[in-house]
């Protein structure tokens, strides 16, 4: 049996489903490249049948990765099928990802249909998507509450039909790891084609046992894992890759397998996808939260000191949190930022490198230590963010214990034209929000906002996200600066920017 696993990231289509995770076209784009630089296999890129969007998506992916196989989800029914197919046909590497799902309440109440029509479907949707391409996985949806026997006849049909990846979803998370690694084993012994086939296994986490349930997997035979990002996905989310790849980096002698995935990416990416979705990694996450690598109690730190592995079984660097290391300052040169861009896994043009660089000594002149962390949101902040509509030039902000509101100065540009207007608040950060939305002129809902500091230190970058709602439609948006309340702002209007943005993106791929 090969000792590579194969990781395929979902993080843009299970992921995306969960609830608050959507993301635009650009930020898709942006962490499918993430993807890529890291070694990520497959990447799936989106569901195209869905929507005239989700096609949008998946197109614009496989037409921008090329390392990494771009796969499409679709039902087993012919028109996904060709759906899909047209939307990742361009792809360096395509693949067809079709499901279809066996376990007995599914097939009786959601499909209305006999095991022998569904077998029949998944047959004729795996000969249907093999005039297309010979990478084609089956996904039998719900597998681990399906009869056994039936679910080994089923894989056993469509390897026959040409499936290369036979994918054992835990779709509802209920499964156990003892018995889901008892699953994956007797079906490598009771399907007899197994060996033409990778098998692949996707958990879910309703019972916090989705990386549980993936690793013992893995020891069980399984040589490809469906994961997230940070865990992402329908519900309590998916397997997190990080936390597979580590399990898999830092126990060697238990998994006896490799992946493809540089460690050292890990980080940044997690960091990438919380910035685009706007929801902050959980501080206890494990591998990426602050306090995975934080040593509280005395006795722990005493013992890091005297030797890192008497309470650390990984270090922060092998992750990527190259954390408390002065990185840049003010006489950096552009080939240092470059340097520690790419460390980070950024890869930008020379004209980025010049805006980061210039943006890294504006801040070192009012901060002395720069972190990989302040890069990383320069990086985010310059580059990244979405060519806005509505833009902040100048903001004020006067408060204080006297009694009288607080009140907010600001000048913005909308659409290329300045204007300028001041209001009162609660407090700083209502008075410059109360002002900012009248100069849009929206009075969205403020729905999550969330202040961190990004680095150590009294002048540290302070983090901003906040989530906004207009009606039905939802924005993020982040902003980052050593002045809380500009970051506020900055947050408040990059929001805004997204939400305008949202109702452009829906005519901007004509799908054909
Ligand atoms: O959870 C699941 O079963 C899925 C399949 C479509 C692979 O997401
Ligand atoms: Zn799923």
């Amino acid at each position: 049996m090969s000792d590579r696993v194969f990781i395929f990231d979902t993080t843009l289509r299970d992921g995306e489903q969960s609830p608050g995770a959507t993301m635009n076209l650009r930020e898709k784009l942006r962490i499918a490249r993430q993807l890529e630089a890291m070694g990520v296999d497959i990447i799936e890129a989106g569901f195209p049948a869905a929507s005239e969007g989700d096609f949008c998506s998946v197109r614009s992916i496989a037409e921008t990765v090329k390392q990494s196989q771009v796969a499409g989800l679709c039902r087993a029914m012919p028109a996904d099928i060709d759906r899909a197919w047209d939307a990742i046909r361009a792809a360096a590497h395509p693949r067809i990802h079709t499901f279809i799902a066996s376990s007995p309440v599914h097939m009786k109440h959601k499909l209305n249909k006999t095991p022998d029509e569904v077998l029949d479907m998944a047959m004729k949707a795996v000969r249907h998507a093999s005039q297309y391409t010979t990478n084609i996985e089956f996904s039998a949806e719900d597998a681990s509450r399906s009869d056994w026997e039936f679910l080994a006849k089923l894989t056993q049909s469509v390897i026959d039909c040409g499936a290369t990846t036979v994918n054992i979803p835990d779709t509802v998370g209920y499964s156990q790891p003892d018995e889901f690694a008892e699953l994956i084993r007797y079906l490598l012994k009771n399907v007899p084609n197994a060996h033409k086939a990778v098998f692949s296994v996707h958990c879910h986490n309703d019972l916090g046992l989705a990386v549980a349930n993936t690793m013992a997997a893995i020891r069980a035979g399984a040589r490809q894992a469906e994961v997230t990002l940070s865990g992402i996905g329908e519900r309590a989310g998916n397997a997190a890759l990080e936390e597979v790849v580590m399990n898999i980096n830092t126990r060697p002698t238990i998994y006896q397998v490799t992946t493809g995935i540089d460690a050292e990416k890990l980080f940044p990416a997690c960091r990438l996808l919380s910035h685009v979705i706007g929801q902050p990694i959980p501080p206890n996450k494990a591998i990426t939260g602050a306090n995975a690598f934080a040593h509280e109690s005395g006795i722990h730190q005493d013992g890091v000191l005297k030797n890192r592995e008497t309470y650390e079984i990984m270090t922060p660097e092998s992750v990527g949190r190259a954390g408390t290391d002065m990185v840049l300052g003010k006489h950096s040169g552009r080939h240092a930022i470059n340097q520690k861009l790419e460390e980070l896994g950024y890869r930008l043009s020379a004209e980025d490198v010049t805006m980061v660089s210039d943006a890294v000594k504006r801040l070192a002149d009012i901060k002395k230590t720069i972190y990989d962390e302040d890069v990383e949101a320069i990086v985010l902040e310059e580059i990244y963010r979405i060519p806005d509509k509505f833009r902040l030039m100048h903001l004020t902000t006067h408060s204080g214990t006297t009694g009288v509101p607080a009140t907010a100065a600001v000048i913005m540009e909308v659409d290329g034209q300045e204007r300028k207007l001041a209001q009162f608040g609660v407090g700083p950060v209502d008075a410059t929000f109360n002002t900012i939305a009248e100069i849009v002129g929206v009075s969205p809902v403020l729905e999550r906002f969330h202040i961190s500091a990004i680095s150590g230190g009294t002048d540290a970058l302070g983090e901003v996200t906040v989530k906004i709602r207009d009606g039905k439609r939802t924005a993020v948006g982040r902003g980052a600066d050593p002045d809380i309340i500009i970051a506020s702002a900055r947050a408040y209007i990059n929001a805004m920017n997204r939400l305008a943005k949202k109702t452009e993106e829906t005519t901007e791929c004509t799908a054909p």
